[in-house]
Parts: C-alpha cells; structure tokens; sequence
C-alpha cells in the first residue's frame, strides 16, 4: 500500500515537471509565431542587421549597442536596457515609449502575447 502511494506521488510529481516545460515550450512557440511581426526587420542571423538591429541576445543587453547599426538618437540616448520590463513597454507602443524612434509603430497590448513573444526573444542567444 505504502509503495503504491509513493509510486503515485511520484507520477504526480514528474508530471507537473513535464507540464511546466510544456508551458515553457509552448510559450516560446507562441512567440515564435507573434515574431513574424518582426522578422520584417530583424534577422535571426547575427552578423546581420537588416532594416533594424539584430535581436540575438537582445535581452539584457542595452539599447542601441550594436556597433554596425545606425540607431536613432532618441534611442541611442535613452539610457535603457532591455529587461523584461522594458521589451513589454517598447512592443506595447514603441513610439509612445522612445519618442523620435526608428521603428515603425508596433502594438501588441495584450500580456499573454507579450509573455509569449519575450520567451521568444530569451531563445535567441
Ligand atoms: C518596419 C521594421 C520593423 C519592424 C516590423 C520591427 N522592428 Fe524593431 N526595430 C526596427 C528599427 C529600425 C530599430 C532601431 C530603432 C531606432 O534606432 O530607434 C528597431 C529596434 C528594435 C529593438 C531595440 C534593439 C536594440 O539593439 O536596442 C528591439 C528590442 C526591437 N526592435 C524589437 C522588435 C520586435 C519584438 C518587433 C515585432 C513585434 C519589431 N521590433 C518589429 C525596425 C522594426
């Protein structure tokens, strides 16, 4: 009796493990997908910045740091690194957030789908 509830403990166990890493998944995929917003405009390829920067290990890194590309002053002086916090505010409303920025207007409001597309851009080392 005892073993049974263990094994069954354990099962239970390992399962809510899985369903965290499915969530993580799932939400990386997710942004995968919200990110055909912007591949427009930034490639995934590192050695290239296209219309805008590349975003390859963009989280934590400061505003405007790559060498190679002609950042506008507004975001060259604005002082920012991009911590969760932040990405949420620029793909809430970029313009609004760094008036006098480069980038077109893009808008995604709702949380979940900001959620989804930073898990996306943690990915991208
Ligand atoms: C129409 C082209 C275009 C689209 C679409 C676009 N971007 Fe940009 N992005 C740019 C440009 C240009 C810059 C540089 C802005 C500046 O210098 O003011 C930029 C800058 C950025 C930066 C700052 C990078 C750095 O090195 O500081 C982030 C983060 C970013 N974009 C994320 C996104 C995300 C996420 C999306 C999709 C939701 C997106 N962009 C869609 C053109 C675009």
């Amino acid at each position: 009796m005892k073993t049974k509830l263990s094994l069954l403990l354990a099962a239970s166990i390992s399962f809510s493990a899985v369903a965290v890493a499915d969530d993580q998944a799932m939400m990386e995929a997710a942004g995968k997908e919200l990110f055909n917003k912007c591949s427009a405009c930034h490639s995934l390829d590192e050695s290239k910045n296209a219309f805008g920067p590349s975003l390859i290990g963009v989280v934590g890194r400061q505003a405007a740091a790559l060498p190679r590309f002609a950042y506008s002053d507004a975001l060259k002086n604005s002082g920012l690194t991009w911590t969760d916090e932040n990405l949420r505010k620029w793909i809430a409303g970029n313009d609004d957030f760094v008036p006098g920025t480069r980038m077109r207007h893009v808008e995604i409001t709702d949380k979940a789908e900001q959620d989804y597309l930073i898990a996306y851009l943690k990915t991208l080392k």
